[in-house]
């Protein structure tokens, strides 16, 4: 079973997907971090990210897996890497190369295929797993996005400047709505959920009876 969960950076996806994972009991995949861990790749190999054949050659040949919440290119952990502001500016060339995206999908696939699992993303519902039982489209209003990045960056002890903040936002939503490739879509047949003013456990509980309401429906029919 697949829960695809999809919706723009900041409107707290990472963490209430994982703790409905969690109260499910399914597993987690985190898809961005797989376009950050091929940035993160190409970057340490100085390889030019507009090199388009070099980047797609990296991303078959690296081996990126999953060991609970640590993210491991040919296995080395490489979590707290693949969050670095560089790699947060450069991945969307990377999620932008059509032929990576076809093998980060084709890898989302074969791992979801060895278990339940709830998959986040920006296409998890409309191209890895159209069939998906449950797809959630989760929102908030660009405001509210742009408080949850202040907030994370400075628990990360990063220096933040507000104003940039909103601008690096705006930029990476433009980059996420209108590329050619895997653009952020709601999927037609996606639940959306609203996460402005929502504490993250009114979030969860939300999501919780939508999948508990998906899993019993599937179940009768
Ligand atoms: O969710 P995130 O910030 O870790 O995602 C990193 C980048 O990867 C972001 O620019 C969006 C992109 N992405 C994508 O294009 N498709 C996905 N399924 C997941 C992330």
């Amino acid at each position: 079973m697949v829960i695809a969960i999809d919706g723009p950076a900041g409107a707290g996806k990472s963490t209430v997907t994982r703790k409905l994972a969690d109260r499910l009991g399914f597993s987690f995949l985190d898809t961005g971090a797989m376009y950050r861990a091929v940035t993160w790749a190409a970057l340490s190999r100085n390889l030019e990210l507009s090199d388009s054949d070099g980047v797609l050659a990296l991303a078959k040949s690296i081996q990126i897996a999953f060991d609970a919440d640590r993210v491991l290119v040919d296995g080395e952990d490489v979590s707290e890497q693949i969050r670095t502001p560089e790699v947060t500016r450069n991945v969307v060339h990377v999620a932008d190369h059509f032929g990576v995206r076809d093998r980060l999908v084709e890898l989302q696939r074969e791992i979801a295929a060895t278990g339940n699992f709830v998959c986040e993303g920006r296409d998890q519902g409309t191209v890895a797993f159209p069939d998906a039982f449950c797809k959630i489209y989760l929102n908030a209003s660009p405001q509210y996005r742009a408080m949850r990045r202040v907030e994370q960056m400075q628990n990360a002890g990063q220096y933040v400047d507000f104003d940039q903040v909103i601008a690096d936002q705006n930029l990476r939503d433009e980059q996420d709505l209108n590329r050619e490739v895997g653009p952020l879509r709601r999927a037609e047949d996606a639940i959306e959920v609203n996460t402005d003013n929502q504490s993250i456990a009114d979030v969860v509980n939300a999501l919780e009876r939508i999948a508990l309401a998906k899993i019993a429906a599937r179940s009768e029919s």
